[in-house]
C-alpha cells in the first residue's frame, strides 16, 4: 500500500535529502520548507529510517483539520479514533511547529492536543496513556499552519542525527546529517582519500567511513517509534536489518582525521570505536602546520574554528592563511574544502574558490568554500 510520508531535514539541505530519498526508491518526491514529502510503502518507511543520512525524522500524517482557536482544534482532535494508532498502556509525546494567530504558543497547543486523546482514552477505556518527553513510545507531530492542523505519526522518535555512536563530542561538533551532506555536496567518492585537519570529534570522517563501508546509521540505535505502531511488521524489519548487515563493506582509502586537540583526538577515536571502525580510520594529534597529505590526490573537508567575537576572529587570521599556504604547497592534484561562517577569515585563505556554496549551520549561515589545488 502507497502511503505519503514527510522527511524532516536541516533548512538547505532539502534538495539533498530528496535526492537520498530518491536513491531509496521513494516516489512523488517534492522538496518542501525544512523537509520532503514522498511516497511509498510500509518497507521504504522503515528503509529510510535505517538508511538516511540527511534525515531528521520521518512523519506519517493522518489527518488534517480544521483549527482556527483551541476550542475547535480540541473538538477535531477529539473527534479522531485514536485507538487505531495508541493504546492506553502506551506511553505518548505531543511535538508541535508552526501557528497562526489565536495557537500561537507551541506548547499550549501541544498539551491541549494531548488533552483531548486522553480524554477520549479516558471516556472510552476508563484509562489514557501517561505523557513520557523521554523516550514515548507514540509521537505525535502537530503542525499548524493557516487555519489546518496537519496531525502525524512519528515514525522515527529521537532525531535519526544522534546516531547513537558518538558518545563524546567535542565543542561545536557538526550533526551528522550536516556531515553527511557535506560529503554529497562535495561529491566524494567512498574510491577517495579523505582529511579532515580540524576533525575535532571525527564527524566528517566517521560519516564517510560510514557511507565508504555502506554501513546503514540505523544499525546503531536501539529504538525507532514505528516498533510501537499498530502496523508494526517485525519480520519484515529484521529482513532489513539482516540485509544492511549483509550488504557491508571491507575496505576504505586512507581516512584520516587530525587535530591540535589530544582531549578531542581521544574522542574522535572512542566514537570510531563504538561505531566499531576503528580499525579503518586513522584518528592522531596533529597541528596544522604539520599535516601532510596520504595520497596524490583526494579530498580535503574540513571547518575550521572561526570565532565570534572579533578579537577571536582575528586571532585566526594566520591560521586561515597557513590553510591556504599548506593546500598550495603541499595539495596539488586534491580538492579542499573548507566551511566557515566568517568572510574575512575565507579572504585570508587566500586562494581563488571555485564555488562557493552556503550551508546553515545549526541556524549560523556559514559558506563552504571549494579550492581545486593544479
Ligand atoms: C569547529 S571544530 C571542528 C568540529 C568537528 N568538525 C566535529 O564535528 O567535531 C574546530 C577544531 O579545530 C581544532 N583546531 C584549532 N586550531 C587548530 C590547529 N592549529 N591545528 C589543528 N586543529 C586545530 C580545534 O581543536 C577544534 O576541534
Amino acid at each position: 500500500m502507497t502511503t505519503s510520508y514527510f522527511a524532516t531535514t536541516a533548512r538547505g539541505l532539502e534538495e539533498i535529502t530528496a535526492q537520498e530519498l530518491i536513491k531509496l526508491g521513494a516516489t512523488a518526491v517534492k522538496p518542501e520548507f525544512t523537509g520532503v514529502s514522498f511516497e511509498g510503502d510500509r518497507t521504504l518507511l522503515y528503509k529510510v529510517n535505517l538508511w538516511g543520512r540527511t534525515i531528521f525524522r520521518v512523519l506519517q500524517p493522518i489527518h488534517t483539520i480544521k483549527s482556527t482557536n483551541p476550542e475547535q482544534l480540541y473538538r477535531n482532535v477529539r473527534s479522531i479514533d485514536w485507538s487505531e494508532y495508541l493504546q492506553p498502556e502506551q506511553t505518548i509525546a505531543l511535538r508541535c511547529t508552526g501557528k497562526n494567530p489565536q495557537l500561537n504558543n507551541s506548547h499550549v497547543t501541544a498539551i491541549q492536543i494531548k488533552n483531548a486523546i486522553v480524554d477520549q482514552q479516558q471516556q472510552k477505556h476508563g484509562v489514557r496513556s501517561n505523557v513520557d518527553t523521554i523516550e514515548p513510545d507514540i509521537v505525535i507531530n502537530a503542525h499548524i499552519h493557516e487555519n489546518n492542523c496537519i496531525l502525524s505519526l512519528d515514525s522515527t522518535g529521537d532525531s535519526l542525527h544522534r546516531r547513537g555512536y558518538r558518545t563524546a563530542m567535542g565543542l561545536a561538533p557538526l550533526k551528522e546529517t550536516l556531515a553527511a551532506a557535506l560529503l554529497y555536496i562535495t561529491e566524494w567518492t567512498p574510491e577517495q582519500a579523505l582529511v579532515d585537519p580540524f576533525c575535532g570529534s571525527g564527524t566528517i570522517i566517521l560519516e564517510a567511513a560510514l557511507m565508504g563501508l555502506n554501513i546503514a546509521p540505523g544499525l546503531y540505535r536501539k529504538k525507532f517509534c514505528f516498533q510501537n505502531w499498530t502496523d508494526y511488521d517485525a519480520k519484515l524489519w529484521g529482513n532489513l536489518l539482516k540485509e544492511a548487515e549483509m550488504s557491508q563493506k571491507e575496505h576504505l582509502p586512507p581516512m584520516i582525521g587530525t587535530d591540535a586537540d589530544a582531549d578531542i583526538i581521544r574522542q574522535a577515536q572512542s566514537n570510531a570505536k563504538a561505531c566499531e571502525i576503528g580499525d579503518q580510520v586513522k584518528f592522531y594529534q596533529q597541528h596544522l602546520v604539520d599535516i601532510t597529505p596520504p595520497a596524490e590526490s583526494g579530498i580535503l573537508i574540513c571547518n575550521p574554528p572561526y570565532g565570534k567575537r572579533l578579537s577571536e576572529v582575528e586571532a585566526l587570521f594566520p591560521l586561515y592563511k597557513l590553510l591556504g599556504d599548506i593546500f598550495k604547497q603541499r595539495f596539488k592534484g586534491w580538492t579542499a574544502y573548507v566551511l566557515t561562517g566568517n568572510k574575512e577569515l575565507s579572504k585570508k585563505v587566500g586562494l581563488r574558490t571555485c564555488a562557493r556554496i552556503p550551508i546553515n549551520n545549526g541556524g549560523i549561515p556559514c559558506t563552504l568554500l571549494k579550492y581545486e589545488m593544479y
